[in-house]
């Protein structure tokens, strides 16, 4: 809206350049003292061979506008500076007008993503590991959706694999039902760790747990039988985290699920003559693209994990005809996504361009890799759980009679894990510190939720609808207005650097600009101005409350 502002006037100007490309050269400026945007004059200066210091100056000198309080030549640049009496009201009024659409652009009209997230693995508890790849995966469908895509979330379940039929044997030789059916996932994962650690002392094992997985492929009823029911007891469990995450999915087709259309998979390959024999495996060379070989089947015919995600990939782009197809897993796992991606170009595959792994990193224990076969692993439901009472005590403490208590604990706790997570670059590797993720003050998810109530109840206590901004000259209103405005862009950079973090950072110094002015103004004071305070509180309600939700989380009123 408001580079909308300077690119008009300078359009005005500049007949070489059209509006939109003006736009494009606009700049926010490093320094507050060098105003609000500023526009570089280095395009023109080649164009009109002049120097661009020179077309600066020209331009400051004619440029005029009530919009504006100054405009300079600093430089190369052009540097605007609003008017805060004529641009605030705009950018107010345009958020009330808009409520929670505000920010909303149509970039992705007429495309659908598919984004495979949160896929844990079945018979396992559901790891923090797997909290990554649910909360980024599912705030970048939001952000996606706001950003104009259709987004279709998929939990691509890990259900198959050699390692059920591990599981089918150590449940066989050591399994008691009556125990898995009290206490399903954890019997079922002791076994799991038991296999792993007799397998060390007894290789003959790991051949035993395989031939299972070979007869669970070719149909074994037993196995199968004891396969679903593995498959039932996890998801229950599984949808206990998402509850409490308030997370769903439009498709669960796990692995077990391209089962019977892998042999279609193999044919493709084989008719582009991909396959190679190699050590009695099946592989597909991937030399030039400086990729290890990717395994098809192995030496007993058995599908990987690779034969499944290429035998996916395919039926999504049946099933959902997507225009781009994200993967939001971790980064241990980028060159199987390398390889995957350079089969289905090898294959010719009409969508193998838009496919694109989202990676993340690790949490890390005392600095290393929490291991579910070594039995090192956080379960999340227990974290879940413990932020949720603490946010129940912290609530308690301050308003022991409030009605919603269950509820907004369960927001405001689970808040907590959210933000603690999408706050830092995906990239990076999270050092898991139960403390700092049970802290509600600084720069925290509850930090923001409170800051939202507190809005909200000034809003109460004002007690009228349908407000108008006029304007409010304190000084600190003026940036308060300004970071608001920058809402719309840092959705479309969320987007386009696949980055939640931005918005949560947004939120943090958005929050931080409204502390300052909540402390240092009066906004219930009976003046001239009092009305567009309130507007103004309003519209940071509906900004917060909208960039929490992109993030997964909730914005109570009350708390
Ligand atoms: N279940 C896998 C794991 O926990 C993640 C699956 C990721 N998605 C995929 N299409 N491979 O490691």
């Amino acid at each position: 809206m408001l580079h909308e502002l300077c690119s008009s006037l300078l359009a005005q100007h500049l007949p070489e350049l059209s509006e939109e490309e003006i736009v494009h050269l606009l700049e926010k400026p490093k320094h507050k003292d060098h105003g609000d945007v500023s526009f570089p004059c280095f395009t023109l200066a080649k164009t009109r061979r002049t120097s661009p210091h020179a077309i600066a100056k020209e331009l400051s000198e004619q440029l005029q506008s009530p919009y504006f309080t100054s405009i300079e030549a600093v430089g190369a640049y052009v540097n605007f500076f609003f008017n805060p009496e004529e641009v605030a009201p705009k950018i107010v009024n345009k958020i009330l007008s808009a409520g929670s659409e505000f920010g909303s652009n149509q970039l992705g009209h007429g495309c659908r993503i598919v984004i495979d997230l949160s896929s844990p693995n079945i018979a396992k508890p559901f790891s923090m590991g797997h909290l990554r790849s649910t909360v980024i995966g599912n705030s970048l469908s939001l952000i996606g959706k706001k950003n104009g895509y259709d987004v279709v979330k998929i939990n691509y379940v890990g259900d198959w694999g050699t390692q059920f039929g591990k599981l089918i044997v150590a449940f066989l030789k050591w399994g008691d039902l009556e125990k898995v059916k009290q206490n399903p996932i954890p019997e079922l994962f002791q076994l799991y760790v038991k296999f792993h650690h007799e397998a060390e002392q007894n290789p003959t094992l790991d051949e035993e747990g395989r031939k299972a997985f070979q007869e669970l492929e070719a149909g074994n009823e037993e196995y199968l039988k004891l396969w679903t029911y593995f498959r039932e007891v996890s998801l229950e469990a599984f949808q206990k985290v998402y509850q409490l995450l308030g997370i769903d999915f439009e498709s669960w087709k796990g692995e077990a699920a391209y089962n019977h259309k892998m042999d279609h998979t193999t044919d493709l390959l084989k008719e582009k003559d991909l396959l190679v024999e190699s050590d009695g495996a099946t592989i597909v060379q991937l030399e030039e693209d400086n990729l290890p070989p990717c395994l098809i089947r192995k030496r007993d015919g058995a599908t990987l994990y690779a034969t499944r995600d290429l035998t996916a990939a395919y039926d999504r782009y049946t099933e959902f005809k997507f225009t781009q197809a994200f993967y939001v897993v971790g980064h241990e796992q980028s060159i199987h996504f390398k390889q995957v991606f350079a089969v289905l170009k090898k294959l010719g595959a009409p969508f193998a361009e838009n496919m694109e792994h989202i990676p993340f990193g690790l949490y890390l224990k005392d600095g290393q890799k929490m291991s579910t076969r070594k039995g090192r692993v956080i379960l999340l439901e227990e974290v879940l759980l413990e932020s949720i009472e603490k946010a129940k005590k912290n609530i308690e403490e301050r308003n022991p009679s409030f009605p919603g208590l269950e509820e907004v604990a369960k927001q405001v706790g689970v808040g907590a894990i959210l933000f603690n997570d999408l706050k830092q670059d995906r990239m990076n590797n999270i050092e898991f510190n139960m403390d700092d993720m049970l802290q509600f003050e600084g720069e925290t998810g509850p930090y923001l939720q409170y800051t939202h109530a507190r809005a909200q109840s000034i809003l109460r206590k004002a007690s009228v609808e349908d407000n108008i901004f006029t304007g409010d000259s304190h000084r600190k209103s003026w940036e308060l207005i300004k970071k608001l405005h920058e809402f719309p862009s840092s959705v479309e950079t969320a987007f386009t650097k696949r980055s939640p973090a931005i918005v949560a950072h947004y939120l943090l110094k958005l929050a931080k600009l409204f502390n300052q002015y909540y402390s240092q103004v009066k906004i219930l004071e009976d003046t001239r101005e009092k009305e567009s305070r309130i507007a103004l509180v309003k519209a940071v309600t509906i900004v917060l409350a909208e960039g929490l939700r992109l993030l997964g989380m909730k914005a109570p009123d009350q708390m």
